[in-house]
Protein backbone atom coordinates (compact mmCIF):
# COMPACT_ATOMS: atom_id res chain seq x y z
CA UNK A 1 0.00 0.00 0.00
CA UNK A 2 1.43 3.64 -0.81
CA UNK A 3 0.90 5.42 2.72
CA UNK A 4 2.98 8.18 1.58
CA UNK A 5 0.14 9.46 -0.86
CA UNK A 6 -2.58 8.19 1.19
CA UNK A 7 -5.45 10.89 2.41
CA UNK A 8 -6.37 8.65 5.41
CA UNK A 9 -7.48 11.14 8.25
CA UNK A 10 -9.33 9.26 10.61
CA UNK A 11 -8.69 5.21 11.00
CA UNK A 12 -11.92 4.63 9.49
CA UNK A 13 -11.42 6.40 5.78
CA UNK A 14 -9.98 4.48 3.69
CA UNK A 15 -6.87 5.13 1.29
CA UNK A 16 -6.34 6.74 -1.69
CA UNK A 17 -4.97 9.08 -4.18
CA UNK A 18 -4.42 12.59 -3.54
CA UNK A 19 -5.32 14.20 -6.70
CA UNK A 20 -5.36 17.59 -7.69
CA UNK A 21 -7.37 20.17 -6.35
CA UNK A 22 -11.12 20.59 -7.81
CA UNK A 23 -10.60 17.43 -10.26
CA UNK A 24 -9.46 14.89 -7.94
CA UNK A 25 -8.15 11.83 -9.84
CA UNK A 26 -10.58 12.68 -12.83
CA UNK A 27 -7.01 13.38 -14.97
CA UNK A 28 -5.73 9.47 -14.62
CA UNK A 29 -9.53 8.62 -14.83
CA UNK A 30 -9.57 9.92 -18.39
CA UNK A 31 -6.21 8.67 -19.20
CA UNK A 32 -6.94 5.15 -18.79
CA UNK A 33 -9.96 4.20 -16.68
CA UNK A 34 -8.91 0.92 -16.36
CA UNK A 35 -5.52 0.62 -15.95
CA UNK A 36 -5.99 3.23 -13.51
CA UNK A 37 -8.22 1.58 -11.14
CA UNK A 38 -6.08 -1.92 -11.94
CA UNK A 39 -3.57 1.09 -10.09
CA UNK A 40 -5.97 1.94 -7.36
CA UNK A 41 -6.28 -1.58 -6.25
CA UNK A 42 -2.18 -2.70 -6.40
CA UNK A 43 -1.52 0.62 -4.53
CA UNK A 44 -3.90 1.26 -1.97
CA UNK A 45 -6.21 -2.39 -1.57
CA UNK A 46 -9.28 -3.66 -1.97
CA UNK A 47 -11.22 -0.79 -0.26
CA UNK A 48 -9.78 2.79 -1.53
CA UNK A 49 -11.26 6.18 -1.72
CA UNK A 50 -10.70 8.93 -4.43
CA UNK A 51 -12.57 12.17 -5.99
CA UNK A 52 -13.64 12.51 -9.18
CA UNK A 53 -14.60 15.82 -9.47
CA UNK A 54 -16.94 16.75 -6.83
CA UNK A 55 -17.97 13.59 -6.18
CA UNK A 56 -16.23 11.15 -3.29
CA UNK A 57 -15.93 7.43 -4.59
CA UNK A 58 -14.49 4.29 -3.01
CA UNK A 59 -13.56 1.31 -5.54
CA UNK A 60 -14.47 -1.66 -3.84
CA UNK A 61 -12.78 -5.10 -5.26
CA UNK A 62 -13.01 -7.50 -1.91
CA UNK A 63 -15.26 -10.15 -2.02
CA UNK A 64 -16.73 -9.45 1.18
CA UNK A 65 -17.32 -5.86 0.20
CA UNK A 66 -18.99 -6.71 -2.87
CA UNK A 67 -21.07 -9.59 -1.04
CA UNK A 68 -22.42 -6.45 1.19
CA UNK A 69 -23.01 -3.62 -1.69
CA UNK A 70 -24.98 -6.23 -4.10
CA UNK A 71 -26.32 -8.89 -1.55
CA UNK A 72 -26.68 -8.34 1.79
CA UNK A 73 -27.16 -4.20 2.20
CA UNK A 74 -28.28 -4.15 -1.31
CA UNK A 75 -31.60 -2.06 -0.26
CA UNK A 76 -28.92 1.00 0.56
CA UNK A 77 -27.09 0.56 -2.93
CA UNK A 78 -29.17 2.85 -5.44
CA UNK A 79 -28.39 3.67 -9.11
CA UNK A 80 -27.37 7.07 -8.64
CA UNK A 81 -25.61 9.94 -10.41
CA UNK A 82 -22.86 7.92 -12.11
CA UNK A 83 -25.75 5.43 -13.70
CA UNK A 84 -27.47 8.57 -15.06
CA UNK A 85 -25.69 8.51 -18.69
CA UNK A 86 -27.42 5.53 -19.41
CA UNK A 87 -30.92 7.03 -19.21
CA UNK A 88 -30.42 9.72 -22.05
CA UNK A 89 -30.78 6.74 -24.75
CA UNK A 90 -32.38 4.40 -22.31
CA UNK A 91 -35.02 6.46 -20.39
CA UNK A 92 -36.23 4.63 -17.83
CA UNK A 93 -36.17 0.78 -18.61
CA UNK A 94 -34.84 -2.34 -16.01
CA UNK A 95 -30.82 -1.07 -16.17
CA UNK A 96 -31.79 2.67 -15.14
CA UNK A 97 -34.55 2.77 -12.55
CA UNK A 98 -34.65 1.08 -9.04
CA UNK A 99 -37.67 0.97 -6.40
CA UNK A 100 -41.18 0.15 -7.39
CA UNK A 101 -41.30 0.82 -10.71
CA UNK A 102 -38.10 -1.41 -11.29
CA UNK A 103 -39.42 -4.74 -9.42
CA UNK A 104 -42.70 -4.32 -11.53
CA UNK A 105 -41.00 -4.78 -14.92
CA UNK A 106 -38.20 -7.27 -13.77
CA UNK A 107 -41.22 -8.90 -12.84
CA UNK A 108 -42.63 -9.16 -15.99
CA UNK A 109 -40.26 -10.04 -17.89
CA UNK A 110 -38.04 -12.54 -15.83
CA UNK A 111 -40.02 -15.43 -16.73
CA UNK A 112 -38.59 -15.46 -20.19
CA UNK A 113 -35.15 -15.39 -19.01
CA UNK A 114 -35.07 -18.22 -16.22
CA UNK A 115 -33.01 -21.10 -16.94
CA UNK A 116 -35.65 -23.65 -18.50
CA UNK A 117 -37.08 -20.99 -20.31
CA UNK A 118 -33.59 -20.15 -21.90
CA UNK A 119 -33.13 -23.32 -23.41
CA UNK A 120 -35.65 -22.90 -25.99
CA UNK A 121 -33.69 -20.30 -27.65
CA UNK A 122 -31.04 -22.91 -29.03
CA UNK A 123 -32.44 -23.50 -32.27
CA UNK A 124 -32.08 -19.80 -32.91
CA UNK A 125 -28.67 -19.52 -32.06
CA UNK A 126 -27.95 -22.35 -33.89
CA UNK A 127 -29.57 -21.67 -37.25
CA UNK A 128 -27.91 -18.32 -36.63
CA UNK A 129 -24.61 -19.31 -35.99
CA UNK A 130 -24.98 -21.31 -39.02
CA UNK A 131 -26.31 -19.19 -41.46
CA UNK A 132 -22.53 -17.52 -40.70
CA UNK A 133 -20.59 -19.53 -40.42
CA UNK A 134 -21.92 -21.07 -44.15
CA UNK A 135 -20.75 -17.25 -45.19
CA UNK A 136 -17.35 -17.28 -43.66
CA UNK A 137 -16.95 -20.57 -45.62
CA UNK A 138 -16.32 -18.19 -48.62
CA UNK A 139 -14.49 -16.15 -47.11
CA UNK A 140 -11.97 -18.72 -46.25
CA UNK A 141 -11.86 -20.26 -49.29
CA UNK A 142 -10.61 -16.70 -50.73
CA UNK A 143 -8.85 -16.04 -47.77
CA UNK A 144 -10.09 -12.44 -46.60
CA UNK A 145 -9.71 -11.54 -42.73
CA UNK A 146 -13.12 -10.92 -41.03
CA UNK A 147 -13.70 -8.11 -38.45
CA UNK A 148 -14.60 -10.46 -35.42
CA UNK A 149 -16.40 -7.74 -33.27
CA UNK A 150 -18.57 -6.70 -35.97
CA UNK A 151 -19.29 -10.47 -36.84
CA UNK A 152 -19.99 -11.32 -33.30
CA UNK A 153 -22.25 -7.86 -32.67
CA UNK A 154 -24.59 -8.85 -35.85
CA UNK A 155 -24.93 -12.00 -34.62
CA UNK A 156 -25.82 -11.63 -31.13
CA UNK A 157 -28.28 -9.20 -32.29
CA UNK A 158 -29.69 -11.39 -34.68
CA UNK A 159 -29.45 -14.21 -31.86
CA UNK A 160 -31.40 -11.96 -29.84
CA UNK A 161 -33.80 -10.11 -31.55
CA UNK A 162 -34.94 -13.69 -33.06
CA UNK A 163 -34.97 -15.26 -29.75
CA UNK A 164 -36.59 -13.14 -27.57
CA UNK A 165 -39.37 -10.78 -30.10
CA UNK A 166 -39.71 -13.35 -33.03
CA UNK A 167 -38.15 -10.65 -35.45
CA UNK A 168 -35.31 -10.71 -38.09
CA UNK A 169 -33.49 -7.78 -37.46
CA UNK A 170 -30.85 -9.05 -40.04
CA UNK A 171 -31.61 -6.77 -42.65
CA UNK A 172 -31.07 -4.11 -40.71
CA UNK A 173 -27.91 -4.98 -38.62
CA UNK A 174 -25.70 -3.02 -40.18
CA UNK A 175 -27.80 0.35 -39.59
CA UNK A 176 -27.64 -0.47 -36.19
CA UNK A 177 -24.30 -1.53 -36.06
CA UNK A 178 -24.06 2.25 -36.72
CA UNK A 179 -26.05 3.62 -34.23
CA UNK A 180 -24.88 1.28 -31.14
CA UNK A 181 -21.72 3.00 -31.82
CA UNK A 182 -23.68 6.80 -31.52
CA UNK A 183 -25.59 5.62 -28.35
CA UNK A 184 -21.83 4.76 -26.85
CA UNK A 185 -20.58 7.94 -28.17
CA UNK A 186 -23.86 10.41 -27.10
CA UNK A 187 -23.85 8.40 -23.70
CA UNK A 188 -20.28 8.65 -22.43
CA UNK A 189 -18.67 11.35 -24.54
CA UNK A 190 -19.14 13.80 -21.60
CA UNK A 191 -18.45 17.32 -20.51
CA UNK A 192 -19.30 19.47 -23.82
CA UNK A 193 -21.06 22.47 -24.00
CA UNK A 194 -23.26 20.86 -25.94
CA UNK A 195 -24.44 18.36 -23.11
CA UNK A 196 -25.65 21.24 -20.94
CA UNK A 197 -27.95 22.67 -23.74
CA UNK A 198 -31.90 22.18 -23.44
CA UNK A 199 -32.67 18.71 -25.52
CA UNK A 200 -34.75 20.67 -27.83
CA UNK A 201 -31.95 23.05 -29.35
CA UNK A 202 -30.55 21.27 -32.79
CA UNK A 203 -27.16 20.59 -31.61
CA UNK A 204 -25.38 17.46 -33.50
CA UNK A 205 -25.49 15.62 -29.91
CA UNK A 206 -29.50 16.27 -29.40
CA UNK A 207 -29.69 15.65 -33.38
CA UNK A 208 -27.92 11.88 -33.04
CA UNK A 209 -30.10 10.99 -29.66
CA UNK A 210 -33.59 12.06 -31.86
CA UNK A 211 -32.02 9.96 -34.87
CA UNK A 212 -31.38 7.00 -32.49
CA UNK A 213 -34.54 6.89 -31.01
CA UNK A 214 -36.46 7.53 -34.44
CA UNK A 215 -34.64 4.21 -35.52
CA UNK A 216 -35.61 2.77 -32.18
CA UNK A 217 -39.10 3.58 -32.93
CA UNK A 218 -39.27 2.07 -36.07
CA UNK A 219 -37.73 -1.23 -34.59
CA UNK A 220 -40.37 -1.05 -31.68
CA UNK A 221 -43.05 -0.21 -34.54
CA UNK A 222 -41.75 -3.57 -36.25
CA UNK A 223 -41.66 -6.06 -33.64
CA UNK A 224 -44.88 -5.01 -31.64
CA UNK A 225 -46.76 -5.30 -35.76
CA UNK A 226 -44.93 -8.56 -36.52
CA UNK A 227 -46.71 -9.79 -32.72
CA UNK A 228 -50.11 -8.34 -33.33
CA UNK A 229 -49.63 -10.48 -36.54
CA UNK A 230 -47.78 -13.96 -35.37
CA UNK A 231 -48.78 -13.71 -31.86
CA UNK A 232 -45.31 -15.01 -31.62
CA UNK A 233 -42.27 -13.71 -29.38
CA UNK A 234 -41.61 -14.61 -25.75
CA UNK A 235 -40.41 -11.85 -24.48
CA UNK A 236 -43.11 -9.43 -26.70
CA UNK A 237 -45.76 -11.30 -25.41
CA UNK A 238 -44.75 -10.55 -21.60
CA UNK A 239 -44.32 -7.08 -22.34
CA UNK A 240 -47.78 -6.68 -24.26
CA UNK A 241 -49.27 -8.32 -21.30
CA UNK A 242 -47.58 -6.38 -18.67
CA UNK A 243 -49.22 -3.90 -16.71
CA UNK A 244 -48.08 -1.03 -14.38
CA UNK A 245 -48.19 -1.34 -10.70
CA UNK A 246 -48.20 2.52 -9.93
CA UNK A 247 -51.41 2.87 -12.62
CA UNK A 248 -52.58 -1.24 -13.09
CA UNK A 249 -52.41 0.37 -16.82
CA UNK A 250 -51.08 -1.52 -19.59
CA UNK A 251 -47.45 0.03 -20.27
CA UNK A 252 -47.30 3.09 -22.32
CA UNK A 253 -45.91 2.67 -26.05
CA UNK A 254 -43.41 4.83 -24.10
CA UNK A 255 -42.10 2.63 -21.13
CA UNK A 256 -42.25 -0.88 -23.98
CA UNK A 257 -40.16 1.31 -26.43
CA UNK A 258 -37.59 2.03 -23.03
CA UNK A 259 -37.68 -1.48 -22.08
CA UNK A 260 -36.73 -2.84 -25.76
CA UNK A 261 -34.02 -0.65 -26.56
CA UNK A 262 -32.34 -1.81 -23.26
CA UNK A 263 -32.91 -5.38 -23.60
CA UNK A 264 -31.64 -4.64 -27.38
CA UNK A 265 -28.61 -2.40 -26.14
CA UNK A 266 -27.78 -4.34 -22.75
CA UNK A 267 -28.08 -7.96 -24.40
CA UNK A 268 -26.35 -8.38 -27.51
CA UNK A 269 -23.10 -6.12 -27.23
CA UNK A 270 -21.93 -7.70 -23.65
CA UNK A 271 -22.13 -11.27 -25.44
CA UNK A 272 -20.33 -10.01 -28.50
CA UNK A 273 -17.34 -8.19 -26.76
CA UNK A 274 -17.16 -11.63 -24.69
CA UNK A 275 -17.41 -14.34 -27.40
CA UNK A 276 -14.63 -11.91 -29.14
CA UNK A 277 -12.35 -11.99 -25.73
CA UNK A 278 -12.98 -15.54 -25.70
CA UNK A 279 -12.46 -16.53 -29.71
CA UNK A 280 -8.89 -14.64 -29.15
CA UNK A 281 -7.52 -16.16 -25.87
CA UNK A 282 -8.60 -19.76 -27.67
CA UNK A 283 -6.56 -19.06 -30.79
CA UNK A 284 -3.53 -17.22 -28.71
CA UNK A 285 -3.09 -20.69 -26.15
CA UNK A 286 -2.50 -23.73 -28.58
CA UNK A 287 -3.15 -26.13 -25.91
CA UNK A 288 -6.55 -24.23 -24.93
CA UNK A 289 -7.51 -24.89 -28.08
CA UNK A 290 -6.63 -28.08 -28.28
CA UNK A 291 -8.25 -29.82 -25.52
CA UNK A 292 -11.56 -27.80 -26.59
CA UNK A 293 -10.88 -28.89 -29.94
CA UNK A 294 -11.07 -32.55 -28.31
CA UNK A 295 -13.94 -32.18 -26.69
CA UNK A 296 -16.16 -30.78 -29.16
CA UNK A 297 -14.98 -33.38 -31.37
CA UNK A 298 -15.90 -35.71 -28.93
CA UNK A 299 -19.20 -33.98 -27.84
CA UNK A 300 -20.35 -33.27 -30.75
CA UNK A 301 -18.44 -35.02 -33.94
CA UNK A 302 -20.02 -33.43 -36.88
CA UNK A 303 -23.35 -32.44 -35.69
CA UNK A 304 -25.00 -29.39 -34.28
CA UNK A 305 -25.30 -28.70 -30.41
CA UNK A 306 -28.53 -28.96 -28.45
CA UNK A 307 -29.96 -28.05 -25.17
CA UNK A 308 -28.29 -31.28 -24.36
CA UNK A 309 -25.54 -31.30 -25.88
CA UNK A 310 -24.71 -28.02 -24.74
CA UNK A 311 -24.61 -28.94 -21.38
CA UNK A 312 -21.93 -31.65 -22.22
CA UNK A 313 -19.55 -28.98 -23.39
CA UNK A 314 -17.66 -28.59 -19.77
CA UNK A 315 -14.37 -27.45 -21.08
CA UNK A 316 -15.66 -25.19 -23.50
CA UNK A 317 -18.18 -23.57 -20.39
CA UNK A 318 -14.26 -23.28 -18.22
CA UNK A 319 -12.84 -21.32 -21.05
CA UNK A 320 -15.69 -18.79 -21.18
CA UNK A 321 -15.91 -18.18 -17.76
CA UNK A 322 -12.19 -17.67 -17.27
CA UNK A 323 -12.76 -15.04 -20.18
CA UNK A 324 -15.36 -13.72 -18.21
CA UNK A 325 -12.94 -13.29 -15.68
CA UNK A 326 -10.14 -11.63 -17.95
CA UNK A 327 -11.98 -9.30 -19.61
CA UNK A 328 -15.75 -8.89 -18.10
CA UNK A 329 -17.57 -6.60 -20.79
CA UNK A 330 -18.99 -5.08 -18.32
CA UNK A 331 -15.85 -4.38 -16.67
CA UNK A 332 -17.28 -1.59 -14.05
CA UNK A 333 -20.74 -0.43 -12.30
CA UNK A 334 -21.67 2.11 -9.85
CA UNK A 335 -23.90 2.61 -7.10
CA UNK A 336 -24.83 5.30 -4.81
CA UNK A 337 -24.82 4.87 -0.98
CA UNK A 338 -28.56 6.28 0.47
CA UNK A 339 -27.52 6.09 4.30
CA UNK A 340 -24.02 6.15 5.64
CA UNK A 341 -22.48 2.16 5.74
CA UNK A 342 -19.10 0.58 6.72
CA UNK A 343 -17.22 -1.76 3.90
CA UNK A 344 -13.92 -3.87 4.93
CA UNK A 345 -14.13 -1.54 8.15
CA UNK A 346 -14.18 1.49 6.70
CA UNK A 347 -16.66 4.59 6.50
CA UNK A 348 -18.72 4.94 3.79
CA UNK A 349 -20.78 8.03 3.98
CA UNK A 350 -24.48 8.45 2.80
CA UNK A 351 -24.53 10.12 -0.75
CA UNK A 352 -20.53 8.79 -1.55
CA UNK A 353 -20.66 6.31 -5.04
CA UNK A 354 -19.41 2.91 -4.60
CA UNK A 355 -17.51 1.78 -8.00
CA UNK A 356 -17.62 -1.85 -8.54
CA UNK A 357 -15.19 -3.44 -11.04
CA UNK A 358 -15.73 -7.03 -11.87
CA UNK A 359 -11.80 -6.24 -13.87
CA UNK A 360 -10.22 -5.29 -10.96
CA UNK A 361 -11.45 -7.31 -8.61
CA UNK A 362 -10.98 -11.05 -11.44
CA UNK A 363 -6.76 -9.63 -10.91
CA UNK A 364 -7.29 -9.29 -7.21
CA UNK A 365 -4.33 -11.22 -5.90
CA UNK A 366 -5.76 -12.79 -3.09
CA UNK A 367 -7.81 -14.66 -5.13
CA UNK A 368 -6.06 -15.30 -8.07
CA UNK A 369 -2.73 -17.08 -8.65
CA UNK A 370 -1.01 -14.93 -12.05
CA UNK A 371 -4.06 -13.33 -12.47
CA UNK A 372 -2.70 -11.85 -15.86
CA UNK A 373 -2.72 -16.14 -16.86
CA UNK A 374 -5.67 -17.83 -19.14
CA UNK A 375 -6.24 -20.45 -17.68
CA UNK A 376 -9.91 -22.13 -17.66
CA UNK A 377 -8.72 -24.58 -15.16
CA UNK A 378 -9.51 -21.82 -12.69
CA UNK A 379 -13.10 -22.64 -12.82
CA UNK A 380 -13.13 -26.32 -12.17
CA UNK A 381 -16.28 -27.52 -9.79
CA UNK A 382 -13.57 -27.71 -7.42
CA UNK A 383 -11.71 -24.29 -7.66
CA UNK A 384 -14.94 -22.90 -7.68
CA UNK A 385 -15.82 -24.34 -4.81
CA UNK A 386 -13.32 -22.84 -2.52
CA UNK A 387 -12.85 -19.54 -3.56
CA UNK A 388 -15.21 -17.01 -2.22
CA UNK A 389 -18.22 -16.27 -4.51
CA UNK A 390 -17.97 -12.60 -4.39
CA UNK A 391 -14.59 -13.01 -5.99
CA UNK A 392 -16.16 -13.28 -9.33
CA UNK A 393 -19.52 -11.59 -10.20
CA UNK A 394 -18.99 -10.83 -14.28
CA UNK A 395 -23.18 -10.96 -14.61
CA UNK A 396 -23.53 -8.45 -11.14
CA UNK A 397 -25.29 -10.61 -7.93
CA UNK A 398 -28.19 -10.27 -5.90
CA UNK A 399 -31.38 -8.78 -6.92
CA UNK A 400 -29.98 -6.70 -9.89
CA UNK A 401 -28.20 -9.53 -11.14
CA UNK A 402 -28.30 -9.70 -14.73
CA UNK A 403 -31.23 -10.70 -16.48
CA UNK A 404 -30.24 -12.34 -19.49
CA UNK A 405 -26.81 -14.21 -17.70
CA UNK A 406 -28.20 -17.86 -18.63
CA UNK A 407 -29.09 -16.51 -21.59
CA UNK A 408 -26.04 -15.15 -22.25
CA UNK A 409 -24.15 -18.02 -21.14
CA UNK A 410 -25.93 -20.86 -23.08
CA UNK A 411 -25.10 -18.29 -26.57
CA UNK A 412 -21.56 -17.95 -25.67
CA UNK A 413 -21.08 -21.77 -24.69
CA UNK A 414 -22.42 -22.91 -28.21
CA UNK A 415 -21.21 -20.31 -30.45
CA UNK A 416 -17.17 -21.02 -29.46
CA UNK A 417 -18.20 -24.86 -29.67
CA UNK A 418 -19.83 -24.32 -33.51
CA UNK A 419 -17.23 -22.13 -34.69
CA UNK A 420 -14.25 -23.82 -33.66
CA UNK A 421 -16.10 -26.76 -34.69
CA UNK A 422 -15.70 -25.34 -38.37
CA UNK A 423 -12.74 -23.06 -38.41
CA UNK A 424 -9.44 -22.26 -36.40
CA UNK A 425 -9.08 -18.85 -36.18
CA UNK A 426 -5.90 -16.82 -36.63
CA UNK A 427 -5.29 -13.29 -35.62
CA UNK A 428 -4.15 -11.28 -38.30
CA UNK A 429 -0.28 -10.36 -37.66
CA UNK A 430 0.24 -6.88 -35.92
CA UNK A 431 -3.76 -7.23 -34.41
CA UNK A 432 -3.22 -6.12 -30.51
CA UNK A 433 -4.86 -8.20 -27.93
CA UNK A 434 -5.09 -5.53 -25.48
CA UNK A 435 -8.04 -3.17 -24.83
CA UNK A 436 -8.13 0.18 -25.07
CA UNK A 437 -9.63 2.91 -22.52
CA UNK A 438 -13.42 1.30 -22.19
CA UNK A 439 -15.83 3.03 -21.83
CA UNK A 440 -19.22 1.22 -21.23
CA UNK A 441 -18.15 -2.40 -22.33
CA UNK A 442 -14.58 -3.50 -22.67
CA UNK A 443 -13.95 -3.94 -26.32
CA UNK A 444 -10.87 -4.58 -28.34
CA UNK A 445 -8.25 -1.97 -28.62
CA UNK A 446 -8.43 -2.18 -32.34
CA UNK A 447 -10.68 -3.63 -35.18
CA UNK A 448 -9.70 -7.76 -34.87
CA UNK A 449 -9.07 -8.96 -37.90
CA UNK A 450 -8.74 -12.76 -38.13
CA UNK A 451 -8.39 -15.31 -41.08
CA UNK A 452 -10.18 -18.63 -40.79
CA UNK A 453 -8.62 -22.08 -41.87
CA UNK A 454 -11.47 -24.60 -42.40
CA UNK A 455 -11.31 -27.49 -40.02
CA UNK A 456 -12.50 -31.18 -40.27
CA UNK A 457 -13.96 -32.74 -37.31
CA UNK A 458 -12.94 -35.88 -36.00
CA UNK A 459 -15.54 -38.53 -35.73
CA UNK A 460 -16.74 -39.08 -32.14
CA UNK A 461 -14.26 -41.50 -30.22
CA UNK A 462 -15.40 -44.86 -29.46
CA UNK A 463 -16.85 -45.25 -26.07
CA UNK A 464 -14.31 -45.84 -23.21
CA UNK A 465 -11.22 -44.15 -24.83
CA UNK A 466 -10.11 -40.93 -22.96
CA UNK A 467 -9.64 -38.13 -24.18
CA UNK A 468 -8.67 -34.78 -22.21
CA UNK A 469 -12.26 -32.97 -22.56
CA UNK A 470 -13.47 -36.53 -20.92
CA UNK A 471 -10.97 -35.69 -17.79
CA UNK A 472 -12.61 -32.17 -17.83
CA UNK A 473 -15.87 -32.93 -17.74
CA UNK A 474 -15.99 -35.79 -15.31
CA UNK A 475 -15.13 -33.19 -12.46
CA UNK A 476 -11.84 -31.40 -10.92
CA UNK A 477 -9.48 -31.78 -13.08
CA UNK A 478 -6.40 -33.92 -11.44
CA UNK A 479 -3.43 -32.23 -12.69
CA UNK A 480 -4.44 -28.98 -11.96
CA UNK A 481 -5.60 -29.66 -8.08
CA UNK A 482 -1.76 -30.73 -8.21
CA UNK A 483 -0.82 -27.61 -8.96
CA UNK A 484 -0.06 -28.80 -13.04
CA UNK A 485 -2.33 -27.27 -14.93
CA UNK A 486 -1.69 -26.24 -18.14
CA UNK A 487 0.86 -23.85 -18.59
CA UNK A 488 -1.17 -21.03 -19.22
CA UNK A 489 1.05 -18.87 -21.48
CA UNK A 490 1.23 -15.33 -19.91
CA UNK A 491 4.39 -14.05 -22.23
CA UNK A 492 1.42 -14.05 -24.73
CA UNK A 493 -1.26 -13.12 -22.81
CA UNK A 494 -3.05 -10.18 -23.97
CA UNK A 495 -3.20 -8.63 -20.46
CA UNK A 496 -2.93 -4.62 -20.48
CA UNK A 497 -4.39 -1.69 -21.23
CA UNK A 498 -3.51 0.16 -23.83
CA UNK A 499 -4.03 3.82 -24.21
CA UNK A 500 -7.17 4.41 -26.69
C1 LIG B 1 -21.78 -11.78 -21.50
C2 LIG B 1 -22.93 -11.12 -21.52
C3 LIG B 1 -23.42 -10.22 -20.43
C4 LIG B 1 -22.74 -9.61 -19.39
C5 LIG B 1 -21.26 -9.74 -19.06
C6 LIG B 1 -23.70 -8.83 -18.65
C7 LIG B 1 -23.38 -8.12 -17.50
C8 LIG B 1 -24.32 -7.47 -16.72
C9 LIG B 1 -24.07 -6.87 -15.42
C10 LIG B 1 -22.70 -6.83 -14.71
C11 LIG B 1 -25.22 -6.36 -14.97
C12 LIG B 1 -25.45 -5.71 -13.59
C13 LIG B 1 -25.27 -4.23 -13.60
C14 LIG B 1 -25.52 -3.62 -12.23
O1 LIG B 1 -25.82 -4.32 -11.27
O2 LIG B 1 -25.44 -2.38 -12.13
C15 LIG B 1 -26.24 -6.60 -15.97
C16 LIG B 1 -27.55 -6.19 -15.88
C17 LIG B 1 -28.47 -6.37 -16.89
N1 LIG B 1 -28.31 -7.12 -18.03
FE1 LIG B 1 -26.66 -8.13 -18.60
N2 LIG B 1 -24.92 -8.95 -19.24
C18 LIG B 1 -24.81 -9.80 -20.32
C19 LIG B 1 -25.82 -10.23 -21.16
C20 LIG B 1 -27.13 -9.80 -21.10
C21 LIG B 1 -28.20 -10.28 -21.94
C22 LIG B 1 -28.07 -11.38 -22.99
C23 LIG B 1 -29.32 -9.54 -21.62
C24 LIG B 1 -30.71 -9.58 -22.18
C25 LIG B 1 -31.07 -10.21 -23.26
C26 LIG B 1 -28.93 -8.63 -20.55
C27 LIG B 1 -29.76 -7.71 -19.96
C28 LIG B 1 -29.48 -7.05 -18.76
C29 LIG B 1 -30.44 -6.21 -18.06
C30 LIG B 1 -31.85 -5.87 -18.52
C31 LIG B 1 -29.81 -5.79 -16.88
C32 LIG B 1 -30.42 -4.94 -15.76
C33 LIG B 1 -31.03 -5.92 -14.77
C34 LIG B 1 -31.68 -5.28 -13.55
O3 LIG B 1 -31.13 -4.34 -12.99
O4 LIG B 1 -32.74 -5.78 -13.18
N3 LIG B 1 -27.60 -8.82 -20.26
N4 LIG B 1 -25.67 -7.29 -17.01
Amino acid sequence: MNTLTATATSPATAPGPKGAPLVGSLGPWRRNTAEFLLGLQRDYGELVRMRLGPMTVHQATSPEAVRRVLVENNANYVRGPLYEQFGVVMGKGLLTTDGEFWRGHRRAVQPVFLKNAVADIVPNIVAATQEMLDEWEARAARDEPVDLMAEMLRLTLVTLSRSLFAYDIKPASHVLKRIVDDVVEVMFRRGTASEMLPSWLPTARNRKIAHIHQVFDEVVANVRENYARTGEGPLIALMEQAEDPATGQPWTDRQLRDELLTIYLAGHETTAVSLCWTLLSIANHPHVQEELDGEIDEVLGGGTPDADSAAGLTYTRMVVDESLRMYPPIWIFPRAAVGPDTLDGYDIEAGSSILLSPLASHHNPRHWDNPVAFDPYRFTPQAVRERPRMAYFPFGAGPRQCVGNSMALLELRIIVAMINQRFQLNLVPGDALRYGSPVISLRPLRDVMVRLRSREPKPKPKPGSVTPAASAAGGPHAASAAGEAPAADSSACPYGAGGA
